[in-house]
């Protein structure tokens, strides 16, 4: 079995995987990091959404060989006390219903607010879109990126 030194909220683990294990199995099973969900396991709801040095990606359809030496970040490195912008707003919105989709939706909208700090109402939809949400907080996630990004100017 091979074994992998990945970089994930700023400490290094060591694992010993499969080379084509999807990168999510190694953080909820080898690294116990249970924040990021499982969802669809294809790459089409976005609950496992984290960042690959600070790009958003699909934890679930990326395989842990193709990592090198990016540094991956999940929920539980987003912020050190659950306080960045987008927590916030997520709080002060009251997002979340069962939560279960909300890790994905957060990783997803800070990473759009990285690369676009003040996104307009479609370009919060496109970027969005792909992140599924079986409770429908759609409307308010796009009034928490809007405050978001407004914290953040
Ligand atoms: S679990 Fe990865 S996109 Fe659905
Ligand atoms: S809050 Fe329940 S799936 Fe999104």
């Amino acid at each position: 079995m091979p074994s992998y030194s990945l970089r994930v909220n700023g400490k290094v683990h060591q694992v010993e995987v499969a080379e084509d294990t999807p990168v999510l199995w190694v953080l909820r099973d080898h690294i116990k990091l249970l924040g990021t969900k499982y969802g669809c396991g294809i790459g089409q709801c976005g609950a496992c959404t984290i960042h690959l040095d600070g790009l958003a990606m699909r934890s679930c359809s990326v395989p842990v060989s193709a990592v090198g030496s990016q540094e991956l970040t999940t929920i539980e490195g987003l912020s050190e006390k659950g306080n960045h912008p987008v927590q916030q707003a997520w709080i002060e919105h009251d997002v979340p219903q069962c939560g279960y989709c909300q890790a994905g939706q957060i990783m997803n909208a800070a990473a759009l607010l990285a690369d676009t700090p003040n996104p307009s109402d479609q370009e919060i939809a496109a970027r969005m879109n792909g992140n599924i949400c079986r409770c429908g907080t759609y409307t308010r996630i796009q009034k928490a990126i809007k405050t978001a990004a407004e914290k953040m100017s």
